[in-house]
């Protein structure tokens, strides 16, 4: 049997913190493995990077997500309860839960609301001063995801709920006070669809038929019963929490349309060049590093023992930039996906295998509406691109331009 390459420090969770993205990669390359092990918040940790190792992970007779995300990011990222943390039967019935919220037609409702958005803001933005793209994004992907949800979201509230959710988004890493200020949106924003739930249950708020609030508040486990409210609260953040974070990869295509001109001209041109356009942005930049798992039962592995329990995190982004999977990895080449599909253990940065396995319920309306910002920002407006700080810092996580993309002389084409 063959021993695990191992990283032989004490712990390495300084060393993620310092190295960000590129942590496991660099240690991959050192040991010429795609497998090592090492110590990460005190637990004992095997990294995976690669096809082989994507499509072990999400195998779930061999791994289990009960007790295997750090509660840091419990208490800011994900919360507690929700459909990330459950095995067997009771995710399969989750998940299908939400998987019914995400057909074509509701997306495309997603998308119309996204599109009305952007055509009230143009009209504040044009003759407007410098306008921070990322910050506005947030606002905008509130309100549609909270109209779409069936969440009621009064005017007054944007700002906060939107910071909430921000928060919760960019805290999940951190340390001191970034970590708390995330905990306490946590707190808020589940006390808030909580409280939401609580009235639809009651018969005091209307929630329109299969909107994601009505069918949330109604949904019954496997074994009949409603879920508590906090957990419908999670779940409901589960839903307007990341397609709030749609706004970085937004963000990030904005930087590749100005860095590729070329590529502004074509998906200009070409409206089915918008599709591998998406794609490439969502390989090619950093969002989640890793996705993480634990061992259920032992088995070996390529002559590697995998232990029970043992917690198991797979590199996405670094599956994202294998370079026996992606010719010149570190380029951004669209083209990579013009005439063929994405491979869904390959292309994983909203995790890998089937939507109906952990892999992300959102993907589908993440590229929608990345595919609707592309059309605006290339078809429905001009703008200048001032000097700014526009450095993505792959130590960062999550990683975003310092700047949040800021834009100026905001016109309608013609
Ligand atoms: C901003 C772009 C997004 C990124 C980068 C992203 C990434 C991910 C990743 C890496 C996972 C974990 C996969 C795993 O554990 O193996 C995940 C899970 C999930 N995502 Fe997303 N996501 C995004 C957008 C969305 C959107 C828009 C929604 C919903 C509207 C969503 C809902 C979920 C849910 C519910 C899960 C848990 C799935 C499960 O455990 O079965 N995500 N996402």
């Amino acid at each position: 049997m063959a021993t695990i390459p191992t990283d032989r420090v004490p712990d390495s969770t300084l060393a993620l913190l310092r190295e960000g993205y590129r942590y496991i990669g660099t240690r991959c390359d050192r040991y010429g493995s795609d497998v090592f092990q090492t110590r990460l918040l005190l637990r004992r940790t095997i990294c995976m990077r690669g096809r082989p190792a994507s499509v072990l992970f999400y195998d779930t007779e061999r791994f289990e997500r009960a007790g295997a995300m750090p509660v840091r990011v419990q208490w800011t990222l994900t919360g507690r309860g929700g459909v990330q943390s459950l095995d067997g039967a009771a995710h399969r019935d989750r998940k299908a839960m939400l998987m019914s919220l995400m057909t074509p037609s509701a997306i495309r409702h997603l998308g119309q609301l996204f599109d009305d958005e952007w055509r009230a803001r143009i009209s504040v933005w044009e003759g407007a001063g410098p306008v921070v793209l990322y910050r506005e994004l947030g606002r905008m992907l509130t309100r549609a995801v909270c109209a779409w949800a069936g969440v009621p979201l009064a005017d007054a509230q944007v700002t906060r709920r939107t910071a909430d959710l921000h928060a919760m988004i960019g805290s999940g890493a951190a340390i001191g006070p970034v970590h708390w200020w995330g905990r306490l949106a946590r707190r808020r924003g589940e006390r808030w669809l909580a409280e939401v739930v609580d009235q639809v249950r009651a018969g005091t708020l209307p929630a329109p038929a299969g909107s994601a609030l009505r069918v949330i508040a109604e949904y019954r486990d496997t074994r009949g019963r409603v879920l508590p409210r906090r957990i419908a609260a999670v779940e409901l953040l589960n839903l307007l929490r990341p397609t709030v974070a749609v706004g970085r990869f937004i963000v990030f295509a904005a930087l590749a349309l100005h860095d590729h001109p070329a590529w502004r001209e074509r998906v200009r041109e070409d409206a089915d060049a918008t599709e591998p356009f998406v794609h490439e942005v969502r390989r090619y930049y950093p969002f989640f590093p890793a996705a993480s798992a634990r061992v259920r039962r032992p088995f070996e592995w390529h002559g590697y023992q995998f232990p029970r329990g043992r917690r198991v995190l797979l590199d996405l982004y670094g599956t994202n930039h294998h370079p026996s999977l992606w010719p010149e990895p570190e380029r951004f080449r669209p083209e990579r996906f013009a005439d063929r599909r994405p491979d869904a253990y390959a292309l994983v940065p909203q995790g890998g295998g089937e939507h109906s396995g952990h892999r992300c319920a959102g993907e589908w309306i993440t590229i929608e509406l990345m595919k609707r910002a592309v059309t605006n920002l290339t078809s429905t407006i001009r703008y200048d691109v001032p000097p700014q700080d526009l450095a993505v810092d792959l130590r960062r996580l999550p990683a975003l331009p310092p700047s949040g993309f800021v834009v100026t002389n905001v016109r309608r084409t013609a």
